[in-house]
């Protein structure tokens, strides 16, 4: 296939994940194991230290080291049973069905060797053929961090327990943006803590689920803010340490950043502590390029006792062009089976990842060896199957229960994380547009799947609601917040968000009621008195909207909502000079805010009053306006044609408002725009009715 991108090619994310440094293993295995014994010195060890010392050294990521006879010897029956069965080293992916970094398994013949040591015995051997023992970097893999991050304290893992999922959230202490070329994970106890999720929220929402819990970290959930930064995968799994990016692929890390880890433990039968720590690895330069994340799967899944062959499926068809250059499969015990593919536009086929035996213990990035390009057109697909009956050795209930989609491990998922790279900025807008709704459905099935487990979450009411309203669904929205209110009608926040998403459906009366009773509990809700006024203005009632309008602005002077709600209410009075002068206040607030920029623009074109109106200044706000809208809406260009014409520019008026009228507003609109263009051709300048 053609590299489309050479460019990106250069910018690539895949290079060398970090390993430690192995001398060359002198002899091979087969040719020694033909004389004598097959001995640990001569035959084992340079396979131990190939393939198992990158995990298995003192202090490394897996719980103990292999590098020496008695260690070795002491696990003899258990190292040739978990290479023979190729458990060791651990790597799920199917070889011949995406070629990864990484990716190291013993040959056939190596398998061959242990079995045959354990069968002679597992001598030692002559201490001499031992070769060079390997070293291995002790601390950072990536070299000195630019900041490392602790827990404030550190976390008592109890000794009980089959698995323990908890959340730890970092802030992390920056005053600048940053920009991050990389992100090392070390567990604090590798005996205990198995892999680790880590996201960055730039919302206060995981701190506060944090601050809940008296101890370290939290117990549940990721919250829905919590997300991979600008398209980059940052989990941890041992042995895996991600290379630093590339220059041009930073991502950004903002003052204010939280950095959530999901730490999953497996009890050692002691009371473990548990201090895991990140370095920071810091770019001067900010991103060139971002990558895009997809994700396929399912969160409506619902899987009976019993089942075997429970199967679940996804595609996305790709608008743009794209070059892959990392996967990760996720899922949870009852996972049996993964295949990742592609099918072009010709119909060919192109595995992605295929897992025969999913294992909920390795949860790997994949980076592809050599990212390839899909082109515009190419069905990206995922197929899992789950197995929740008694013969799944991995599942977890004995006897098997109906199993939801949910991220607690007893939950399932079912997802594939592609991580993809466009020709440029614009495809990748498209490409996250065509993206967003479809993962903002099954984020809300997996939210109403959670919800039927246990409805008495308000959290998770609250999440989804917040989805639905993205969305457009305000009757679901406010469904769900009816359900918050009752939870805790003690809530002013709770009504708050319920008159809200009433607003949004067309319930007024109702909205109106669920505000007032916000305020009852609470009479300095600043949002309240403006979101009240709003829905009382919508209910023909400006004399009293002003009232909480003035009020919400009494509270809190920097509301700029609330400024420009007193200016819409002053100037539909005729007091057309106070009501610029609120509009310019919430333009003080909030520079980029459309309609504020609107509303002043068109007052200062059109007011009746002539020595209200400045033309210069109304076409610098109607302009910028136009570009906001991106010259796509047609009131933005309606009211720059009114500012052409307050300044006697009859020709441009003509034109911007036939592009208005190109745009199909609704026929009053439409009508209007074409009345004022009549007095444009007649090079007239617009002015609105004195009140
Ligand atoms: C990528 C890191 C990594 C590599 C490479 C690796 N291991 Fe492991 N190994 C682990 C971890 C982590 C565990 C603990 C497993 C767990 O907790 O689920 C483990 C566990 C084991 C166990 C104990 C299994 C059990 O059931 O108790 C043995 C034995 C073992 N490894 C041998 C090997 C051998 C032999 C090799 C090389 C052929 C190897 N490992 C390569 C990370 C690694």
């Amino acid at each position: 296939m053609p590299r489309l991108f050479g460019r990106l090619l250069v910018f690539g994310l895949a290079s060398a994940v970090v390993t430690g440094q192995v001398e060359a293993a002198p002899g091979g295995p087969l040719e020694a194991a033909r004389d004598g014994p097959v001995t640990f010195a001569r035959d084992v060890a340079p396979i131990i230290f190939d393939h198992c010392g990158i995990c298995h050294h003192p202090n490394g990521s897996a719980p103990f080291s292999l590098l020496t006879f008695p260690a070795a010897r002491q696990r003899a029956t258990l190292i040739a049973a978990v290479t023979k069965s190729r458990l060791m080293p651990p790597w799920k992916s199917e070889p011949g069905y995406g070629e990864f970094i990484g990716h190291h398994p013993l040959s056939d013949a190596e398998i061959e060797v242990v079995q045959q040591w354990l069968a002679d015995g597992a001598p030692e051997g002559d201490p001499r053929d031992l070769p060079a023992r390997p070293q291995w970097t002790e601390g950072w893999q990536l070299g000195r961090p630019d900041l490392v991050v602790t827990l404030p304290q550190p976390y008592v893992l109890p000794a009980d327990g089959t698995d323990v999922s908890r959340v730890f959230v970092l802030a992390l202490p920056v005053d600048t943006m940053r920009y991050v070329r990389g992100l090392e994970f070390r567990p604090g106890n590798q005996k205990v803590v198995h892999h680790a999720n880590i996201r960055i929220d730039r919302t206060p929402a995981s701190r506060q689920l944090d601050d809940q819990d008296p101890a370290p970290g939290y117990e549940g959930l990721l919250s829905h803010s919590a997300v991979y930064p600008d398209g980059h995968f940052l989990g941890w799994t041992p042995g895996q340490v991600a290379p630093l990016l590339p220059k041009g692929l930073a991502w950004r890390l903002a003052p204010g950043t939280d950095l959530v880890l999901e730490v999953h433990m497996k009890p050692s039968g002691r009371t473990e502590v548990v201090e895991p720590s990140i370095g920071l690895y810091f770019g001067d330069e900010p991103p060139e390029r971002t990558p895009a994340m997809l994700r396929l799967g399912r969160q409506s899944i619902d899987i009976a006792a019993g089942q075997k062959d429970y199967a679940i499926g996804d595609s996305f068809v790709l608008p743009v062009d794209v070059e892959v250059q990392a996967i990760q499969p996720h899922a949870h015990y009852r996972a049996r089976e993964v295949k990742g593919l592609a099918t072009l536009p010709d119909g060919t086929t192109k595995w992605l990842i295929y897992i025969k035996d999913w294992d909920f213990r390795w949860q790997h990035v994949y980076r592809y060896v050599t990212p390839f390009v899909l082109p515009k057109g190419t069905t990206l697909e995922v197929q899992y199957t789950f197995d929740n009956s008694a013969d799944n050795p991995r599942n977890p209930q004995q006897p098997p229960t109906r199993v939801l989609w949910g991220q607690w491990s007893k939950d399932e998922m079912g997802d594939l994380w592609i991580q993809m790279l466009t020709r440029d900025d614009r495809d990748l807008r498209t490409l996250n547009e065509a993206v967003r709704p479809k993962v903002i459905a099954e984020d809300i099935a997996g939210y109403e799947s959670m919800i039927r487990q246990d409805p008495s979450r308000i959290q998770l009411h609250d999440d989804v609601a917040l989805l639905y309203l993205d969305v457009g669904r305000a009757g679901e929205a406010a469904a769900h917040l009816e359900a918050s209110v009752r939870l805790k009608p003690e809530s002013a926040a709770a009504h708050f968000n319920f008159g809200t998403a009433l607003t949004f459906a067309g319930r007024l009366d109702e909205a109106i009621d669920q505000y007032q009773q916000a305020l009852k509990i609470r009479p300095d809700y600043g949002l309240a008195h403006n979101n009240l006024g709003n829905v009382l203005l919508g209910r023909g009632n400006p004399g009293e909207a002003l009232e909480h309008f003035r009020e919400a602005l009494r509270l809190d002077p920097s509301n700029a909502e609330a400024h420009y709600n007193v200016g819409s209410v002053l100037r539909s009075r005729g007091d057309l000079s106070e009501a610029a002068g609120q509009f310019r206040e919430a333009l003080q607030l909030k520079p980029d805010w459309i309609p504020a920029v609107a509303s002043l623009a068109w007052l200062l074109a059109t007011a009746p009053d002539a020595a209200l109106r400045d033309a210069n200044q109304a076409i610098r706000f109607a302009e910028q306006a136009a570009d906001l809208t991106r010259r796509q809406d047609a009131s933005a260009l309606d009211v720059l044609a009114a500012a052409y014409a307050a300044a006697g520019q009859f020709d441009r008026a003509v034109a911007v408002s036939q592009a208005a009228l190109e745009m199909k507003p609704d026929a009053t609109l439409a009508a209007a725009i074409r009345r004022r263009q009549e007095l444009y051709r007649q090079h007239k300048a617009y002015v609105s009715p004195a009140l």
